[in-house]
């Protein structure tokens, strides 16, 4: 690098404070992050340049305004009949979209310079995602909006900047009531980007590479890149994981604005959910001998089919065992956090689950990227209506001006992702119903095919009859089924692609660590605590237990896998207590909002996780008032069979039965006699030989706490997060599964405390205060990097119990 252009980059990166930036001598990649001034509310001249804004709160970017409460029964409360759900009456919703201040309008203003926008160069504004009807100002002009909250954005700012000297960036949002059924949170709750680069560069977005022919000894990487301009070359290098160089190529042919490159890679290593085995595409633009610009594409080489025998990845089948999830990322809300979304992921992984579904809406860019390093695969939703509403002021409002281009946007943004091997249109449309939504999903359909013709694209389907009758479902690549597991036999034999895909399953409700009596399957039920049963036999009118979908996906083949709903809680749609308050969060969840595992968790992992064992005792054993009475004990174990034992006393021998929908997944003994003391199982091999335990016991009063981080070194970026879950325990270490203790915290050194969850749906404390109550002997607290190195001390505290503390360091 020049010593001009180092001082340059010393000096923008001065500016920009800690901003992230990613410079290289054509390109610079500057995160918008630190220093943005934020204002609740309208003001007619905060556009303007000269506006002063020193009185507004100072926040980075991601933000989410809304999640520091307070919870609010009124906001946003929708009397309504939700007709997906089979209501007959409108009734009075609350916490449906999270009963957090999510709605109005909110501004973000932030100054920067740009020292090397000279005039051979430009600059592009990128945004992916702003939560809501996003308008934005460069120095006072309005440049452009977007309505959609999740679809990703940009726009050329050339020429509203002013060179060499500050500019201000203002940017407009606004969210409507009635216009989500979840908690969409509020603001720039995702990254903003600068992009100073030559006139004479790629494309945004500009890259396509895809991987036509792949086998064990040659790969053929196709890569399309867009510039334009005269006499230009593409040069593109493709590099390993260890950064070596295995093929090179260059071309200087433009088809209009594309260049065309076939590149052999020999000995390819795909990629694959086991091993997530990514390369990266050095491209580089000439133009004659100059070299305008240059980009790095991670991507990874695998095929994907989908036949009648199943999906494929790379040859062998693969059964999607995934999760849906919202957006949200439980106390911090909807502002994307790195080590958060890692969490997510790392829990998912020991589960066994290998699929995500981003529903109903765009994903965040560092999911993607997360899923291609983690392995997952990934289906990609757009939206969750079209021109028909659910609610008053959805996505409705918007399709018929914004649908493509906004699937436009998704399709550029995120097709290298290796990971991603579906998209989906939509989820539930009211669009299902009529001869118009049959042609907007193949108008939908159309536009996916044209931007990537290598990904097969889906919808979300309640309405089986309907679409079995219009041509709905026929014309799409994959028929996508929610629920409605009574009716996949009739639609495999009516539907023309010879597969299902299970694209929302079970919707399954449960609170962790509360059990009702008597145990007893059904829907729609509900209880003076507001919380439902973890024998995980509750569900909803529409919807069905876990065993309803496994049964599909065992013993048809042509049934492709399942997305379940949901892999986390999220906040919103705090079903079957919709209309109850307070209960402002979902109970779908296989892990709470804390993400905390239910004991749903190891019923999947049962099945899906084939490399490790699962043995899983429920409930817990602190029934004091229940001695003598019946209290069934369930098993979610990986073995065929298991002996249970009430202090020492066999309960008997259960095995697993191919002939009972329950007992083939489910080790029960429903008429166990309750008296405190060890419950304890013992699973057994083929030969009946004991082969693993696993005790559960009695636990006396609240004594002490115990504190387990997920990781003990954070890094000092201001937003690395350590996840540490504290439990309360006997005197003897015995979790206490019913306490309901208060507990302080307080963070010294170079870390900071950030939010507490607990996980109950029913909860109003806030989540960045620094005090939570446990609920049923857990919690998590967040405890977040700041900027410099050293140590860092957590300290719990609770009446009545011994304070704990926890030492974690910040490193570089
Ligand atoms: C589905 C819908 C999801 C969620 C779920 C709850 O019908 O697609 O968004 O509402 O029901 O069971």
């Amino acid at each position: 690098m020049k010593y001009t252009a180092f001082l340059k980059t010393l000096l923008f990166s001065c500016v920009f404070f800690i901003s992230y930036s990613n410079f290289s001598q054509n390109r610079n990649v500057i995160t918008l992050k630190d220093n943005w001034k934020f204002f609740k509310g309208d003001n007619e001249n905060a556009y303007k340049i000269d506006f002063n804004a020193d009185k507004w709160q100072t926040v980075s970017v991601p933000h989410d305004w809304a999640i520091y409460g307070p919870f609010d029964k009124e906001i946003d409360k929708q009397v309504v009949k939700i007709e997906q759900n089979n209501e007959k009456e409108a009734t009075e919703k609350t916490g449906r979209t999270g009963a957090l201040p999510f709605i109005g309008t909110g501004w973000y203003r932030k100054t920067f310079s740009v020292t090397d926008l000279t005039a051979d160069k430009k600059a592009l504004l990128v945004f992916d995602g702003a939560m809501s009807n996003a308008q934005v100002y460069i120095n006072g002009t309005l440049v452009g909006g977007r309505p959609y909250g999740y679809s990703y954005f940009y726009f050329d700012i050339t020429e509203y900047l002013n060179k060499n000297a500050d500019n201000v960036l203002a940017v407009k949002l606004h969210n409507d009531p009635f216009s989500s059924r979840w908690y969409p949170g509020a603001g720039l709750y995702r990254k903003v980007q600068l992009i100073v680069k030559d006139k004479i560069s790629f494309d945004q977005w500009g890259h396509f590479i895809t991987t036509p022919y792949v086998s064990d000894s040659l790969a053929r990487v196709h890569i399309t890149s867009k510039a334009s301009g005269k006499n230009l070359t593409v040069k593109t290098r493709i590099k390993d994981a260890e950064g070596h160089v295995v093929a090179e190529i260059s071309s200087n042919t433009q088809f209009g604005k594309s260049f065309e490159l076939d590149i052999p890679v020999k000995n390819p290593t795909l990629w694959d959910t086991e091993n997530p085995y990514l390369y990266t595409a050095e491209i580089s633009l000439y133009e004659g001998e100059s070299l305008k610009d240059i980009e790095n594409v991670t991507f990874g080489i695998r095929s994907i089919t989908y036949t009648r025998d199943g999906f494929m990845l790379n040859g062998k089948i693969t059964k999607f065992k995934g999760v849906c999830l919202h957006h949200d990322l439980g106390p911090l809300g909807t502002a994307i956090n790195t080590a958060a979304l890692r969490r997510q992921l790392t829990i998912l992984k020991d589960l066994g689950c290998n699929a995500i579904r981003s529903s109903h809406n765009m994903p965040s860019i560092e999911q993607l990227e997360l899923c291609d390093e983690m392995g997952f695969l990934f289906l990609a939703e757009s939206f969750d209506e079209w021109q028909k509403p659910k609610v008053e002021n959805g996505y409705n409002k918007y399709f018929a001006e914004w649908a493509e281009k906004d699937v436009v946007n998704l399709v550029r943004a995120t097709r290298n992702h290796p990971c991603i091997v579906m998209y989906s249109s939509g989820n539930e449309v009211p669009d299902q119903w009529g001869n118009e939504g049959v042609k907007r999903a193949k108008w939908l359909q159309d536009i996916f095919h044209r931007e990537d013709p290598t990904r097969p694209v889906t919808v979300g389907m309640d309405q089986v009859k309907a679409v079995m009758e219009s041509g709905f479902g026929a014309l799409l690549d994959v028929p996508g089924l929610n629920y409605r597991v009574h009716l996949y036999e009739e639609a495999y034999d009516k539907f023309p692609q010879g597969f299902l895909l299970g694209s929302e399953t079970a919707s399954t409700v449960s609170s962790r660590g509360v059990y009702k009596f008597p145990v007893e399957k059904g829907y729609g039920k509900t209880y003076p605590d507001y919380q439902s049963s973890s024998y995980d036999l509750e569900y909803c009118n529409w919807s069905n237990i876990p065993e309803d979908d496994f049964v599909l996906q065992d013993d048809k083949p042509w049934v492709i896998g399942e997305f379940v709903w949901t892999g986390f809680d999220y906040l919103g749609e705090p079903t079957p207590y919709d209309d109850f308050w307070p209960s402002r969060s979902s109970y779908f969840g296989i892990n709470d909002l804390a993400g905390l595992p239910k004991d749903r968790y190891y019923l999947y992992r049962s099945r899906w996780n084939t490399k490790d064992t699962t043995l899983h005792i429920l409930p817990h054993w602190n029934w004091e008032g229940r001695e003598g009475e019946v209290t069934p004990v369930f098993v979610y174990t990986s073995y065929d069979s298991a002996e249970l034992f009430v202090n020492g006393k066999s309960q008997g021998i259960r095995t697993k039965n191919k002939n009972s929908k329950l007992e083939r997944y489910r080790l029960m003994w429903n008429d166990v006699t309750y008296e405190p003391g060890t419950l304890k199982v013992v699973a057994l091999d083929a030969n009946g030989n004991p082969v693993e335990e696993k005790e559960v016991k009695t636990a006396g009063k609240p004594h002490h706490l115990v504190l387990n981080p997920d990781r003990k070194e954070l890094t000092a970026n201001g937003e690395d997060i350590s996840f540490v879950e504290v439990t309360v325990v006997d005197k003897n270490g015995i979790p206490c599964p019913t306490a309901q203790n208060q507990l302080n915290f307080k963070v010294n050194g170079a870390a900071e405390y950030r939010a507490a969850c607990n996980g109950d749906a029913t909860s109003l404390e806030m989540f960045h205060e620094p005090t939570m109550k446990v609920f049923n002997g857990k919690l998590v607290v967040l405890v977040k990097s700041g900027t410099t190195i050293g140590n860092a001390t957590l300290t719990v505290r609770g009446k009545g119990l011994k304070k704990a503390t926890l030492n974690l360091s910040v490193v570089e």
